[in-house]
C-alpha cells in the first residue's frame, strides 16, 4: 500500500496529544547527534514516532527536513497529528508495523526508530532492519535509539531492571544486544557505522545503507 494518509482526526471533547515524559529529557541529545548524521534535505521516515513529541520537536529543529512520522496504535497517530498539527514539513501519520514487509511508504533518505527495538518483539526489529534495507538508498542513515546489552560492556543495574520490567509486561520484548542487531542488520545490506554513548545509558547506533 502506497500514498498519503489522511490526517487523523480526533475525538471531540477529548485530549489527543500523549506525553512520554522520556521525550522531554533526550530530545535534545538525540538531536545533537542527528545534526552529523541527517542528510541536509529530503525525507525522514520515523518508526514508531508514539506520542508524536519526538517528531513535532525535530521537524521544528531541522527545518529543512521533511518529516514522515508513524505508529501501528490509532491512538499514538492521532497524538503525532495533534503534536505536529501545522508543521508543514511533517506529512500525516502512516499506520505502519514494523513487523510486517508491507510499509505504506516506498522510499525515504534516512530511518529513525527511537525506543521501539527493545519494546516490541524480535520480529519487530527484524521488519525494520529489512524496510530500511528496502527503503534507504546507497549511504543513506538509519538510526536506532534506546537501552542496549553490548559484549564487553556491563549493563547498568537500572537497564537490568528494565529488562525485568519489559519481560515480565510482555517476555517477547527486552534489552537487544548491539551484536544480534548489527547482525541481522548486515543481512539487509545495513553496514554499523557508530555507536553513540548517550545519556541514561542508552546508546544511539548508525548504520548506513550499503
Ligand atoms: C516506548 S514507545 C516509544 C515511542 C516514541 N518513539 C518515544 O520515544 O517516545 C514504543 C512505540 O513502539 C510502537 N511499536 C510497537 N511495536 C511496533 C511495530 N511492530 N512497528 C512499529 N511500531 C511499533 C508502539 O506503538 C509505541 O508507540
Amino acid at each position: 500500500m502506497t500514498g498519503p494518509a489522511p490526517w487523523v482526526v480526533a475525538e471531540a471533547g477529548v485530549e489527543p496529544r500523549k506525553h512520554a515524559p522520556a521525550t522531554l529529557r533526550n530530545r535534545e541529545a538525540i538531536a545533537a547527534v542527528l545534526r552529523d548524521i541527517l542528510p541536509a534535505a529530503g525525507l525522514v521516515l520515523e518508526i514508531a514516532s508514539g506520542s508524536g513529541e519526538h517528531c513535532a520537536y525535530l521537524a521544528t529543529a531541522f527545518p529543512a527536513l521533511d518529516w514522515q512520522p508513524s505508529d501501528p496504535d490509532v491512538g499514538g497517530r492521532t497524538s503525532i497529528a495533534a503534536w505536529c498539527h501545522g508543521l508543514a514539513n511533517v506529512r500525516p501519520p502512516l499506520d505502519l508495523d514494523a513487523a510486517t514487509g508491507d510499509w505504506p511508504i516506498d522510499r525515504s533518505d534516512a530511518i529513525l526508530c527511537v525506543n521501539m527495538v527493545h519494546i516490541s518483539p524480535w520480529e519487530a526489529t527484524l521488519g525494520l532492519l529489512a524496510g530500511a534495507g528496502r527503503l534507504i538508498p546507497k549511504d543513506g542513515p538509519l538510526i536506532l535509539y534506546g537501552p542496549y546489552r553490548r559484549d564487553g560492556y556491563p549493563t547498568a543495574p537500572s537497564n537490568e531492571a528494565f529488562d525485568e520490567s519489559l519481560k515480565s509486561r510482555d517476555p517477547r520484548w527486552g534489552l537487544r544486544r548491539v551484536e544480534d542487531v548489527v547482525a541481522a542488520a548486515l543481512k539487509q545490506g545495513m553496514t554499523l557505522e557508530r555507536v553513540v554513548e548517550m545519556p541514561a545509558n542508552n546508546l544511539i547506533l548508525v548504520f548506513r545503507r550499503s
